[in-house]
């Protein structure tokens, strides 16, 4: 019998790189989607996979469109990716944000208890969720300090998940996955807006990237690696939460610079937090610049994780490392800006 997955999120970068992965694999693949346009299918449509998700309505802030979408699927397994997922929106949308990505979390649980209590669900949580990070690098056994609405809401998410495990034997699983970047990663967050930006430059379209925090260090990794982590942590015998990263660390500033050399431009710094510029080495332009707008109320600083146990248990591995990451996404913008 084909296995039936509801995917949430479904429009969302991970969503689109799931739905990929299940329906290789033979799954009968639902999407659920809050209703928005039509336009908002554009990583399904890159994909090529249009025509083969079930997209139907649900809308996580809605309890009876929820438990009514469980009753009529009767999901084998359920992939909750949809979030309010931008952590500087959430400081200006912090109870949208609370009510999406935390009680949203329950209102899925609760129906599976219900309607579906066999359906195995994977949470998305966070790296974000080590926040103000207790040591380094963070696994599994490392305290939580969220620093954002974002990151509380996840914590919410990622207790829960643990509490219908542990309450009702439900196959509960919460991945905390790290920051995972792709072609299909949206346009607010630093990477692509990094290499959407290089690439306008490059061909003559823009002038330059205006950026927050160069000194924020993340653990970026390879989307669609990510998604067969989520993946093979429904197959495993025992549910359980996994940290999923690669175990580097790198700066914004130095995810700019990388993306700058992917499309043949060397950048030389100067100046010191929100005086910082990059010129172009052989012209003197300044391409790169810092505005406090896309500062955050409370940062966090660094993030590197240990995905020890994913590797021991799942046999799983992070492959893409930054440089090839960095030009995959530069190169992949040149391409498709290409006048
Ligand atoms: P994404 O591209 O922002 O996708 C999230 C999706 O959730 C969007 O398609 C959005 O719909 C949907 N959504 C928002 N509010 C909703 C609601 N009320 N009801 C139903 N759907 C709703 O995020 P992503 O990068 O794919 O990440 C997937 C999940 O993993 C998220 O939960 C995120 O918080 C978490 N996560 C991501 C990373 C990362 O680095 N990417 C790391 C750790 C955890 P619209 O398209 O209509 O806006
Ligand atoms: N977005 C953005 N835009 N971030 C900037 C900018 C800018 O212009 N300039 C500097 N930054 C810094 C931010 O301050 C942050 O420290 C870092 O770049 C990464 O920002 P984002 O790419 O927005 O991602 P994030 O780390 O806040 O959150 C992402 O990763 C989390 C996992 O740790 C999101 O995907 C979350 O949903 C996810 O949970």
């Amino acid at each position: 019998m084909m296995k039936r997955a509801l995917i949430t999120g479904i429009r969302g970068q991970d969503g689109a790189y799931l739905a990929q992965l299940l329906l290789e694999k033979g799954y009968d693949v639902y999407g659920a989607d809050r209703r928005s346009s039509e336009a908002g299918f554009w990583r399904l449509r890159e994909l090529g996979l249009e025509k083969q998700v079930k997209i139907i309505y649900m809308d996580l802030l809605e309890h009876t469109n929820v438990v009514d979408i469980i009753k009529k699927i009767q999901p084998d397994e359920v992939y909750n990716l949809a979030a309010q997922s931008f952590v500087k929106t959430s400081f200006e949308q912090p109870i949208f944000t609370a009510e999406v990505d935390a009680i949203g979390v329950l209102r899925i649980l609760e129906a599976l208890r219900y309607y579906r209590q066999e359906a195995r669900f994977y949470q998305a949580s966070t790296s974000e969720m080590f926040g103000k990070v207790q040591s380094m690098p963070q696994d599994e056994q490392t305290n939580f300090h969220p620093r954002s609405p974002y990151s509380i809401a996840k914590l919410f998410g990622h207790w829960v998940t643990i509490n219908y495990r542990e309450s009702y034997g439900m196959f509960c699983c919460s991945g905390i996955l790290f920051n995972h970047e792709s072609p299909l990663r949206g346009f607010e967050f630093v990477t692509r807006k990094i290499t959407r930006s290089v690439a306008g430059i490059r061909h003559g379209r823009e002038d330059r990237l205006v950026l927050g925090n160069l000194d924020a260090k993340r653990d970026w990794g390879y989307a669609p690696e990510y998604v067969y982590a989520m993946w093979l942590m429904l197959q495993h015998e025992r549910p359980d939460d996994y940290v999923i990263a690669t175990g580097e660390t790198h700066s914004v500033r130095e995810f700019t610079e990388r993306a700058f050399d992917a499309a043949g431009i060397r950048i030389q710094w100067e100046g010191e937090g929100p005086e910082s510029k990059g010129r172009d080495r052989k012209t003197g332009r300044v391409l790169v610049e810092v505005s406090p707008d896309f500062y955050r109320p409370a940062e966090v600083d660094i993030l590197r994780g240990n995905p020890e146990k994913a590797i021991k248990v799942l046999g799983w591995e992070p492959k893409t490392r930054f440089d090839t990451l960095v030009q995959l996404m530069v190169e992949h913008d040149i391409r498709s800006l290409k006048p």
